[in-house]
């Protein structure tokens, strides 16, 4: 980097981008802009791109003004309040900072020599966590066998988890001998899709599906407990459970403490899977969500979905950081020192699956900071607030079916299923609204999470218009909402 030539055109495009980005904001919380843009043909951003980089150097502020023209038309706008197709990706201007001071100040954290104060603060800022969630204490690292870790995703907290439990379930034979096709992995049918895949890439192979409590999508307790005798009896060997709090699909909260007693007695790692409900136990009003953790050794959330942290920030948190370090841990004499040596220190490398890791504590330092647990509390209030009124909406209304409602989640459907799924295309093709459809119990469902910070209660009434609008007999008419073009919005 040389100061002279590229720090005052750097300070003036950190001006003008923060402009452009309060902009944007502006402009989704007013509903100028779509959500989307349906219809967009595949590879019409690559057909606007060069094919070849640009052999000289160019001005950043060409650059920005073509990240406006170009890129942000094409995007799904996530922050805009009426994105209401997947569990939200938080932001705030505070995680938005910390991401800039975290690029420039350049650090790579992965182990406490390359950035002590990274990996303690770090170790801090998820101790604070787990207290504000009322998460045991020997999840914390100041009770010396556990402590919190930030990884890029739920998956990757997952697959870590694997490994670990894989490593204490084989008295880290699976190192030497592989596998072997023994271990086993359980989860139900409502788990996130990166539950399967973690047991694929760990090499357990496909996981053993549970079946869940009849009619609520819950882990039936008693057939984890025949699973895991039958796998036993034909040999296998019961490594982990994965339970879920706030299922992808229906935001189901599995029965931990029945979970829990059965993997204490089996002697199997449990891993709760809390990615998107997990925040509001920040909220003591939904502290059950946790009931009966105690017993889990290992537990995560996205604080980059419902604590208003932009991604990627997910927080996992073990009881057991031997058996995670150990399994985890490749020590060739490069990374060998004299701190390491002294079992004294954090390495954040042997918590993770890459080697090199930016400073991750920053952001959600930043972001605590700013919002207090106080503003985070009352962010996930509003939403479930947001939620509770649509789905009343939702549950008032002739040939409309409430089907669940939880937290920020509500999940409906019509009279029929043809009218489902009739109305459901209808929605994909309104560029001012975005729900997602699923199924659930074979049938077809719209799902709408709502968790924009720029959610408001008009909204909520503009967007349950907009349905009703759609599942009119004849069709939708004409959109209640005019957008802008997004190159013009700055
Ligand atoms: C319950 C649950 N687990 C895991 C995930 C995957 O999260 P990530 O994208 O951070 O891996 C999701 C995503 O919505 C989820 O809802």
């Amino acid at each position: 980097m040389s100061l002279g030539n590229e720090v005052e055109p750097f300070r003036a495009a950190v001006h003008e981008a923060v402009d452009r980005l309060v902009g944007h904001w502006r402009a989704l919380a007013d509903e100028r802009l779509p959500v989307t843009r349906p219809g967009r043909a595949p590879g019409a951003t690559v057909a606007a791109l060069p094919a070849l980089p640009p052999e000289q150097g160019e001005p950043l502020d060409r650059i920005l003004q073509d990240t406006w023209d170009t890129v942000v038309p094409g995007l799904v706008h996530w922050q805009h309040p009426a994105f209401l197709a997947y569990y939200p990706t938080g932001n705030s201007p505070a995680s938005v900072l910390a991401e800039l001071v975290t690029a420039g100040l350049g650090v790579q954290g992965m182990m406490w020599t390359t950035g002590p104060a990274a990996t303690e603060l770090e170790q801090v800022v998820t101790d604070w966590l787990a207290q504000a969630l009322g998460l045991p204490g020997h999840f914390l690292h100041t009770s010396g066998n556990g402590g919190g870790v930030i990884q890029d995703s739920a998956s990757s907290a997952v697959l870590v988890a694997v490994v670990a439990a894989l490593h204490r379930a084989s008295r880290g034979r699976w190192r030497d001998l592989g596998t072997e096709g023994r271990y086993r992995l359980y989860r139900t049918d409502q788990a996130n899709s990166c539950v399967a895949k973690a047991a694929r890439v760990a090499g357990l192979g496909e996981s053993t599906v549970v079946p869940t409590l009849p009619g609520t999508a819950r882990m039936d307790p008693r057939a984890l407990r025949e699973r895991l005798a039958a796998d036993r009896a034909a040999g296998g060997v019961p490594a982990i459970v994965v339970a879920t709090v706030g299922t992808t699909g229906t935001c189901a909260v599995d029965p931990l403490a029945d979970i829990g007693r059965i993997c204490r007695e089996e002697g199997v790692w449990l891993h709760v899977d809390a990615a998107y409900a997990g925040p509001a136990a920040l909220c003591p009003e939904f502290r059950w969500l946790n009931d009966g953790v105690g017993a889990a050794d290992s537990y995560a959330v996205n604080a980059h979905k419902w604590m208003r942290t932009g991604t990627p920030c997910n927080v996992m948190w073990t009881s057991d950081r031997r058996s995670l370090t150990e399994a985890m841990s490749v020590s060739p004499p490069y990374l060998r020192n004299e701190a390491s040596d002294t079992g004294a220190v954090v390495d954040y490398r042997d918590w993770q699956i890459p080697l090199g890791r930016p400073m991750r504590a920053l952001k959600l330092w930043y972001v605590m900071r700013a919002h207090g647990l106080q503003g985070l509390r009352e962010a996930i209030r509003h939403d479930v607030r947001m939620a509770a009124l649509l789905a009343e909406l939702v549950a008032a209304e002739a040939g409309f079916h409430l089907v669940t409602h939880r937290l920020g989640l509500v999940v409906f459907r019509l009279d029929t299923d043809p009218r489902t799924r009739e109305v459901a295309r209808s929605l994909a093709g309104d560029p001012a609204l975005l729900l997602s459809s699923s199924t659930v119990d074979g049938r077809p469902v719209l799902r709408a999470a709502l968790g924009s910070p720029l959610l408001t209660e008009a909204t909520v009434h503009r967007v349950w218009r907009t349905i009703r609008r759609h599942a009119a007999p004849g069709g939708p008419t004409a959109s209640e909402v005019e957008v802008d073009d997004d190159r013009r919005v700055v």
